[in-house]
Order: structure tokens, then sequence, then C-alpha cells
């Protein structure tokens, strides 16, 4: 359990602000800030940023809550190992006792790393022993890879057989259940012994960030099935949340990153002296990886395939990437089915071209273009106006208006159509979009209003009276902590009684808990007992009062009024219901009687 103390003190050095700009882009609005939320799809920014109440509250969808909130939701995190995250990027150490808080979450993470460490060792030892690891060496030089690289890269080799690495961790003290937890065994359905994992494969390790070995790739070297195996999810590694050579990208590419598809297209890229290529690993990209690329860098060019999948892959890319507010470019290859092959066939001038394609690389739009082109013949009537309505979708959804008008430039040249017709098909449709976007506000609001489908709150239906006086009340109590100080000390008189739904209840009685005799309150402390959901409807109650000054005084003590008598209404209500259930009764055994 980490302190109150420890967690202010991390609260105060992070900065909402920054934090979530670093994965939202912002933008000044009044003393608040605006963005696209993360949080659902949207394209009028409801998503907003309070630095007054150290929050943040999304008009849209609902989510909200403060700035460990925020790293619990985006991260996928839980309540400490988000207060983690953000205590090593302010600065501040948490002190507790690594063991037991290990136990208690079940997690080897220390002991995965160092196995995987020592697997590393034994896998690059192997690639140089003469005896089993010779033709492993052998085909990454025929691939092109100097001695320098794979020592760069730590690549390594998995011997043939089942026990080569098991073995030589079990010596060192390593359990099967470890082995297996780090993904690099499996177990014998029928002896129950550990067996290799990896077996005669060429071995890339993933390194993350901070260095550690994290994950394995092993790759065949003949045309066998699959060609490559990777380590899953293990307590150390989430392949969504990790890049291949982000470890040496991250400091090479403040201006661009480049976002290949295979191990070998990055290794290549690298020894070619671009240093800021990195890969996914083994799927398609993730938003998670979109907003680990915004972290280092502004722009990122798509070098996929050449082939019809890799440009499939490259669109989807550029949408999760533009989403993050990237600078997004893809680069097109020409003659070579991947940027390893790519520069293999250019020798001596490889550098020289590739440099050429990525200057050459286009944006969003030309990309678009030239896939709407590519998949219509404009020489035909019909295919041109399809063509045509397909662009004019596309640039609907462009926010700048100066852009619009380029495209639509672009458009009429090349389809020679009239700018001033284009124009109109891209009015209609923008305002289409806009109407489509406030039919699903309108039925977000609608379904939380009314009640239905409120999973934080079911008690909703049952009084939404009783329950909006609560949700007055609830905000005025967090937003002005002084009135928690005084009903502890009785100088304002509300029991968690008065409530009317459980979550009220619950969300009283956790801050009157968590309030100290003189109003000192952070809601920081809600996170460990509420959930992300229930944490954004908390955040809503504040955020909706912000404009309540002094210490809200005379509406609580109304809403508290108001609050019992829809209480007292809803009680007496139910002592009708029991006394007509009780006088039915009696006359029913009357009846019984006089039979
Ligand atoms: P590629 O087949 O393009 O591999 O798959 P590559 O890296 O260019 O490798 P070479 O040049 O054939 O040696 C791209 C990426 O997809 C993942 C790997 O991460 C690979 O680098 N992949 C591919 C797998 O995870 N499993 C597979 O069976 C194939
Ligand atoms: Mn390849």
């Amino acid at each position: 359990m980490i302190s109150p103390e420890i967690v202010e003190e991390i609260k105060y050095r992070c900065d909402i602000e920054e934090i979530i700009s670093g994965y939202v882009p912002l933008k000044r609005a009044g003393s608040n800030l605006n963005g696209r939320c993360p949080f659902h799809s949207e394209r009028t920014p409801s998503f907003t940023v309070f630095p007054a109440t150290r929050s943040f509250y999304c008009f849209g969808c609902g989510a909200g809550g403060d700035v460990v909130t925020f790293i619990m939701k985006r991260e996928n995190l839980d309540y400490v190992s988000a207060l983690e995250l953000l205590a090593a990027r302010v600065g501040v150490e948490i002190p507790r006792d690594t063991r037991t808080y290990e136990e208690e979450r079940g997690v080897k993470r220390e002991r995965v790393l160092a196995m995987n460490r020592e697997a590393a060792k034994f896998f690059h030892k192997s690639l140089y022993d003469k005896t089993v690891g010779s033709s492993a060496l052998k085909y990454l030089t025929d691939r092109g890879l100097s001695g320098s690289v794979i020592k760069h890269f730590g690549l390594g080799f998995a011997p043939d057989g089942f026990g080569a690495l098991t073995d030589h961790l079990t010596k060192l003290g390593y359990t099967a259940e470890e082995m297996s937890a780090a993904f690099l065994c499996g177990i014998s359905q029928k002896t129950g012994r550990p067996y290799d994992y990896f077996r005669n494969r060429v071995i890339f390790p993933i390194i993350d960030v901070t260095g550690n070995v994290v994950a394995f790739g092993g790759r065949v070297m003949d045309d066998s099935t699959p060609k490559y195996l990777n380590t899953s999810d293990t307590p150390a590694f989430k392949k969504s949340r990790n890049l291949f050579a982000l470890n040496y990208a991250k400091s090479k590419c403040a201006d661009r990153l480049i976002l290949c598809e295979g191990y070998m297209d990055v290794i290549a890229l690298h020894a070619h002296g671009f240093e800021n290529a990195v890969a996914t690993l083994g799927t398609a990209i993730t938003p998670d990886q979109a907003r680990i690329m915004a972290k280092y860098t502004k722009q990122v060019i798509i070098s996929y395939d050449a082939d019809e999948a890799g440009q499939r892959a490259a669109n989807k890319a550029m949408k999760l990437l533009g989403e993050v507010g990237l600078d997004v470019r893809v680069l097109r290859i020409n003659g070579a089915k991947d940027p390893d092959e790519f520069l293999k066939k250019n020798g001596s001038t490889a550098h020289e071209r590739f440099k050429l394609l990525l200057d050459n690389s286009r944006a969003q739009f030309e990309f678009k273009l030239d896939g709407v082109l590519s998949r219509h013949d404009v020489n035909i009537v019909d295919e041109r106006i399809k063509a045509a309505s397909e662009l004019c979708r596309i640039i609907s959804e462009v926010y700048s208006e100066a852009e619009r008008d380029v495209y639509i430039g672009v458009v009429s040249e090349k389809l020679s159509i009239p700018r001033d017709s284009l124009k109109n098909d891209v009015k209609r449709m923008m305002r289409k979009n806009d109407r489509e976007q406030k039919k699903e506000e309108f039925k977000g609001i609608v379904n939380k209003t009314a009640g239905f489908g409120d999973r934080v709150n079911p008690d909703m239906m049952k009084s939404t009276g009783a329950v909006n006086a609560e949700e007055n009340i609830l905000g005025i109590l967090l937003l002005f902590p002084e009135n928690l100080a005084d009903i502890k000390r009785g100088k304002l008189d509300l029991s968690e009684d008065d409530f009317f739904s459980d979550f009220g209840k619950r969300v009283f009685s956790e801050s009157l808990m968590r309030c100290d005799d003189t109003g000192k309150f952070d809601m920081t402390l809600l996170n460990e007992v509420f959930n992300t959901d229930e944490m954004g409807r908390i955040t809503s109650m504040v955020i909706r009062r912000r404009q309540l000054t002094e210490n809200g005084g005379e509406l609580l003590r109304d809403m508290i009024s108001r609050l019992r008598e829809e209480t007292k209404r809803r009680r007496s209500e139910g002592d009708e219901l029991s006394q007509i259930a009780d006088i039915l009764a009696s006359q029913r055994s009357k009846l019984k009687k006089n039979q």
C-alpha cells in the first residue's frame, strides 16, 4: 500500500496538463484545455482538462478523474502501478517492501527479467559456438549483417534440441514454472517437464527503453513455418506496448521515426545509418504503440512492405498514428518488397536512395488519393463519379479549411471536375458528419440522464430526483472538503443513511474516511477503491459544480433537505405498500377462517 503522503507528493509534482498532453493534443480554451477524447472516437473535442481542480472530464463519454485515473485508464494499469509509473516520471521514490508487494500481486517481474538476461547471453554465446552455432552465424552473415551489427542487436541462436536453454537456466536456479511464465519453455503434458520453446532459430532479443531484455523473436533459417516465434505477454512484457529497437531509436527520433513491419527491416536500416527505425512485434500497430511513438517524436514515416497487405496495414497504422496527433507519412518502395531488400539491392548508394524515399514519402491525403485512383478507372464516367465521392468524403473529414481547399484543387485537376461542385459536395458531407456526431452525442446524454444502462449507479432509475440531490451534495463535499470536516466534527448533520443510492453511500463514506479533521482531502485517494468508470462519474459531480464559490453551503443545505424529503417520500410509499400488503394478508386469513 502506498501512503497518502507519498500519493500527495506524486500528485503535487505531476502537472496534469503536461502529462495528459503527452497523450492528447490539447488546445487552450479560457482557463481550461480541450482536445479530442482518447477514450471514445469523436470529431469535435469534448475532452477537457481543468487545471484548477487538477482533473479531466469528457462531456461526450463521461470519462473523468485526475491524473492517476487518466493513467490507469489510458495505460490500462491498476492504482498502484499507475502511481508507480507517475512516481518514476516525476522522480518520487515509493518506499515499500518489494517482496511482499510482488507476492501480493503474484508477479515475478524481476525474476523474469533476470532470466531473460541469462537467456539472451546464452543465445548470443551459442551463435559463436563453433559446434552448434556456425550455420546460424553463416545465415546472418549471408543476409548481410556484419559482426558489429550482430553484437549491437545482441542477436543469438537457440540450438536445436529440447533442453539447451532450460537445462542451463535450471542450473542457474530457475524453476520450470518461472521459465514457463517467461515464455522460455513449454511444459510437457506427458512428463510434466519443461522443454525449450525456441529451437533451431536465430534469436532477436527485444529490449525495452530502460535496457531490460523483455522478450525474444526467433526466426527459422529455412522455409519452414511458422517463420517467427515470439514471446507472448509475460509478467515483464506486453507485446502491444513495446517496439523493436526503440531502445536505440528513442534518442535519434526527435524529428521523425521510421515504422517498419519486420525485425530485419529495422536492423538493415540501423546498419545503414537510419537509427530512428522501429517495428511492431509481429502484430498490427496498437493504440498504445501509437501513443508511445507520440511521446518520442512528431513525425512517423510508415515503411511497410510494398505488397497489398503492407499497404492495407499502412492505411490502418496511419489512422491510429493520426489520432494521437502525429504527422504521418507513407513511404513508397519501388523495385523491392521491403526496406531490407531495397537497401541490399542498392549497395553503396543504399543510404542516399532510401533518404530520397523518405523525403518523397506521401502525406495522408496523397496516400489516400493514390489508393482511390488505383481502384477506379477515371476514364469511365461512373467510376469517376465514385472516385469523386470517395475523395470528397475523405476531404470532408479534414479539419482545416485551407487544407481542404488545397485538396479540392488537386482532385478537381485529377478528375477534371469543377472546383465549385466538389466544394459543395464536401460541404454537404461535412454537414452530414456533424449531424451524425450530434446524434451520437445525444444518444449518450439520453442514456445517461434517463438512467438506462447506468452501470455505475443502477439506482438512478429508481429516483432521478433523489440521485440528482445526492450528486449535488457529493459534488459540493468533494469540491469543498471543509464540509466533510464539518461532518466529522458534528457541525453538519449528514450521514450515510441519508443517501439514496448504494453508489452515493459508498462515495460519501469512502470520502469521509479519507478526509482529515482539518478538511484536507485528496480525490486521488478514491482511485484506490473506485474503478475508472466510477471515477468518471465522481469527477462529473465535481466538474459540473466548479462554478460554485465559497463553500457551497447554502446549496448544500438545500440539497440535503431535498434528499431527505425524496428519501422520506420513497420510504412512505414503501410503507403504504407494506400496509396494503398487511391488510390484504389479514383479509385473506379472515376469509379462510370463515370458510
Ligand atoms: P516478414 O515476413 O516481412 O518478416 O514479417 P521480415 O522481418 O521481413 O523477415 P525476413 O526478411 O523474411 O527474415 C514481418 C514481421 O512480422 C512478424 C515478425 O515480427 C516479422 O519481423 N512475423 C512474421 C511473425 O511474428 N510471425 C511470422 O510467422 C511471420
Ligand atoms: Mn523481409
